[in-house]
């Protein structure tokens, strides 16, 4: 069996959805940046949060910062997020001259975060849930509408389930 875990940080809800999903596909617990046991055990971790203002979110960068001092040399590390926006040309990049989509922006930081000092394998299965953002009159950020809907946590299951089949498969 893999031993595997989720770990994640969310505010609204969205991320803990989607990391509670894949966590059912791989059959295996999933816990909030509050909550990281020592990781020693765990051979998978896989690692979620979302997107504020174009970037990964304050407490996200916190979290990943965090799971560095978490035993987590040596082990794989899968990556998803949540987002409120589709992966497009993100407009903030956009305005600053150096366009570039949130997927990119995302999985880059993150990486670079967890991967500081060289000692994890980052794996190429990666999952992204874009949203349906609203705002208020004022151009804030009210909410993110429908989303994750049925469809993306029934995807993000798979991914799951996937990820477990893999490592079953390699050993
Ligand atoms: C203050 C704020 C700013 C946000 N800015 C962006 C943004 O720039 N781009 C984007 O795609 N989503 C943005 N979002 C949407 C969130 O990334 C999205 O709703 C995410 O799923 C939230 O995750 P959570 O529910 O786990 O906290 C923003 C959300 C908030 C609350």
């Amino acid at each position: 069996m893999v031993k595997a875990i989720v770990l994640y940080n969310s505010r609204g809800g969205n991320t803990k959805q989607v990391a509670m999903k894949i966590a059912e596909g791989l059959g295996v617990e999933c816990r909030n940046n509050k909550k990281i046991p020592d990781l020693k055990e765990y051979d998978l971790i896989v690692v979620g949060s979302w997107v504020i203002m174009g970037r990964i979110s304050f407490a996200g960068a916190r979290f990943l910062r965090k799971l560095r001092r978490k035993s987590i040399e040596g082990k794989k590390i899968s990556l998803f997020f949540t987002s409120g926006g589709p992966d497009e040309i993100h407009p903030f990049t956009e305005r600053k001259g150096n366009p570039r989509k949130i997927k990119e922006i995302m999985f880059e930081t993150m990486e670079e975060i967890l991967n500081k000092k060289n000692l994890v394998t980052i794996l190429p299965d990666r999952y992204y849930c874009k949203g349906a953002i609203r705002l208020t009159k004022h151009g804030e950020v009210k909410d993110n509408v429908g989303h994750p809907t049925e469809e993306e946590l029934a995807q993000a299951k798979t991914f799951g389930e996937q990820l477990k089949k893999q490592f079953e498969t390699s050993g």
